[in-house]
């Protein structure tokens, strides 16, 4: 028998199916069914390389695999150098040992819950798809411990072992469009990364440089934005990516909501947002009649940490998408909330930019 043979199974990335969705959806369904989780972007980033080719003044790639993308400000003035940042890569997890019998232990790459793994399936670099099972020896079916978790690749034994160690895969989910609600892995953060490229599309001309940075990294500690904010030393910096909600059953004392619009950042377990920055996303929301939310959040944080930390400090503020069940292998957000988005982030950075 042989082993499922790398990329026999593997899934289409250009799905036929997504070429009746609405363009964004569809973008949305490209960028959420690539492979990337922390620290193996090269596809993910290939996909959105692609995407921006024609908008866009220069790009280039640093160290650590960020993608950096300038867009050159027109006109004459006081120009000021905006950083934009939306993370590529997704939680995952990394094989640490193979037994015997052909079962798989690992180590996860960013905030993967135990609770949210049996049952489901991750995605590896070459194809092979696996199974989250766990040890059922003396254990109840709501014990569930990472390391009594292991991944059947449906290998018979250690022989014919398709990935090794040190193999990284992400969840594996096929992206559903539920009308206005949409579900997929990884809508943290390729949401924001959808965002962005959508904003770069709509956006005619800016005042200002603005650098789209596609981010690696940041769910093990917000490592790609930490040495693409040292390197552009940016005068003004924005995280866009998701945030919890409170508006499912006994959920999180939380006020953002799925469909109440972008949530504006406050403070999160890792900053609080220049509040100068964050008034002036209200103001713009509001003079375009964009619907807005505040957000708190109590666990979590984002890029604009490292951006806001870097050299001598930098006002830096975050756009959320709001995000059902983030960190599962199905995060639902609303696509009106992605729009208006898109929407707040054109009419702010065409404008002159008042922080203080
Ligand atoms: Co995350
Ligand atoms: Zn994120």
């Amino acid at each position: 028998m042989a082993v499922a043979k790398p990329t026999a199974h593997f899934p289409a990335f250009e799905n036929e199916s997504g070429k009746d969705l609405h363009p964004t959806k569809a973008l949305i369904k490209r960028l959420v069914e690539t492979y990337g989780p922390s620290g193996h972007e090269e596809k993910i980033r290939a996909l959105i390389q692609d995407e921006i080719k024609g908008l866009v003044d220069t790009t280039r790639v640093d160290a650590l695999g960020n993608l950096i993308a300038l867009k050159k400000g027109a006109g004459a003035g006081s120009r000021k150098k905006i950083m934009l940042a939306a993370h590529m890569d997704e939680i995952g997890v990394m094989v640490t040992h193979i037994d015997e019998k052909g079962f798989l232990r690992f180590a996860s790459l960013g905030g993967v819950m135990p609770l949210t793994l049996v049952g489901h399936r991750c995605l590896f670099a070459n194809g092979v798809i696996g199974a989250f099972g766990r040890e059922r020896k003396d254990a109840t079916a709501n014990e569930i411990e990472m390391p009594r978790v292991f991944i059947d690749v449906g290998a018979r034994d250690a022989h014919e072992m398709p990935v090794e160690i040190g193999a990284a895969a992400g969840f594996w989910r096929e992206f559903a469009d539920l009308g206005n609600r949409l579900i997929a892995k990884s809508m943290d953060d390729r949401v924001g990364c959808a965002v962005l490229i959508e904003t770069l599309r709509a956006l005619k001309k800016s005042p200002h440089d603005l650098y789209f940075v596609f981010t690696t990294q940041e769910e093990v500690g917000t490592r790609g934005a930490t040495t693409s904010a040292y390197g552009i030393q940016p005068d003004i910096a924005l995280a866009v990516d998701v945030t919890d909600t409170g508006d499912t059953p006994e959920g999180l004392t939380m006020a953002v909501a799925l469909g109440k619009g972008p949530a504006i950042k406050v403070k999160d377990s890792g900053m609080l947002a220049h509040p100068g920055l964050k008034n002036a996303l209200v103001a713009t929301a509001k003079e375009n009649k964009i619907p807005y939310q505040l957000e708190v959040l109590v666990g979590g944080s984002t890029d604009a940490r490292a951006m806001q930390m870097t050299r001598e400090g930098v006002p830096a503020g975050v756009v959320s998408i709001p995000t059902r069940y983030v960190h599962t292998p199905s995060e639902m957000v609303d696509f009106d909330d992605a729009q208006n988005t898109i929407k707040l982030l054109v009419k702010f950075l065409s404008e002159p930019i008042k922080t203080e």
